[in-house]
């Protein structure tokens, strides 16, 4: 084994969902830069296409709806077929629909929130495992929770962390499932990471205090910084851990997240 992050990343066949989104894209970005061959995944076409056009030769853009059940398999074929081999799942599409108050939750949004969150990351974890074991190399998949999953959200954000909180629980029961053939499942949960998810809709003042939040810097984690795990879980050096969920956080207690209460560290409360 080289100890190198990058280590056994070099020509592995990687599908990286979500790939149009801010943490996405930096995953894509991560793993070309490795040597992997990797396969953007997102809505749009046009949007996936623009993701893998920066990145040289030998990679795929596909657009998918992942609420589409039926379509997996097609997909994460194609990635096989074209690359030659399929090693790494990396999920991270999903969606959060900001409502204010549990009386806003209407059904629909708690429907849309659990089908493309938790549904199809169930759907889809399982026809990658089946890829998989038909390679018979093992192989690896990330799932994207949130902190949420432990807060429980707040408010109208409890239907998303309810989704997010079956991520983990699902993922923990692959991994358990799915060792005997050497596929590790493991989650990553984002603390507040700059990008539209987080952003869009929600007033300057807030994020500033969101931002305060974060005991490193005070600032929100880059998409880059969030990437790095990823790169790290999928590699020869991550070989042996599965079931796992990773914080990339800065630090931020998660039962302070999205509650409201302020922040632990600030220059000026050191204790
Ligand atoms: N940004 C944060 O602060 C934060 C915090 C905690 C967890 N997360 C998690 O990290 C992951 C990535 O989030 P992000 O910040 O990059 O969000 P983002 O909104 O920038 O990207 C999400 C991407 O998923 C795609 N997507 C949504 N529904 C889809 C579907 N049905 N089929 C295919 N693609 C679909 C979107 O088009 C989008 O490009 C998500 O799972 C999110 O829940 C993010």
């Amino acid at each position: 084994m080289s100890w190198n992050i990058a280590s056994g990343l070099d020509g592995k066949g990687v599908v990286v969902t979500g790939a149009a989104g801010g943490i996405g894209r930096a995953i894509v970005e991560g793993f070309a830069a490795a040597g992997a061959r990797v396969c953007a995944v997102d809505l749009r076409q046009d949007a996936v296409d623009e993701v893998v056009s920066g990145l040289g030769s030998g990679h795929l853009a596909i657009a998918a709806d992942l609420s589409d059940l039926g379509g997996h398999e097609a997909v994460l074929r194609r990635a096989l077929d074209t690359f030659g081999s399929f090693g790494v799942l990396v999920h991270t599409a999903a969606v959060l629909l900001r409502r204010y108050d549990i009386d806003d939750i209407t059904e629909e949004d708690w429907d849309r929130q659990l089908d493309v969150n938790l549904k199809a990351t169930f759907f889809l974890n399982r026809a990658a495992a089946r890829l998989f074991r038909e390679q018979g190399r093992g192989g690896r998949i990330i799932n994207f929770t949130s902190q949420s999953w432990w807060t429980g959200g707040f408010g109208g954000a409890v239907a998303y962390a309810a989704s997010k909180g079956g991520i983990v629980s699902l993922s923990r029961g692959l991994a358990r499932t799915l060792a005997p053939y050497d596929i590790t499942v493991n989650t990553i949960a984002p603390g507040f990471v700059d990008t539209q998810m987080l952003v869009a809709g929600v007033p300057k003042q807030q994020l500033e205090e969101w931002k305060r939040m974060v005991p490193l810097g005070q600032r929100f984690t880059t998409p880059q910084e969030v990437a790095a795990p990823v790169l790290f879980l999928a590699s020869d050096l991550a070989s042996h851990i599965t079931s796992t969920t990773i914080n990339v956080t800065g630090g931020q207690l998660v039962y302070s997240a999205l509650s409201g209460e302020p922040g632990p560290a600030r220059a000026d409360r050191r204790y």
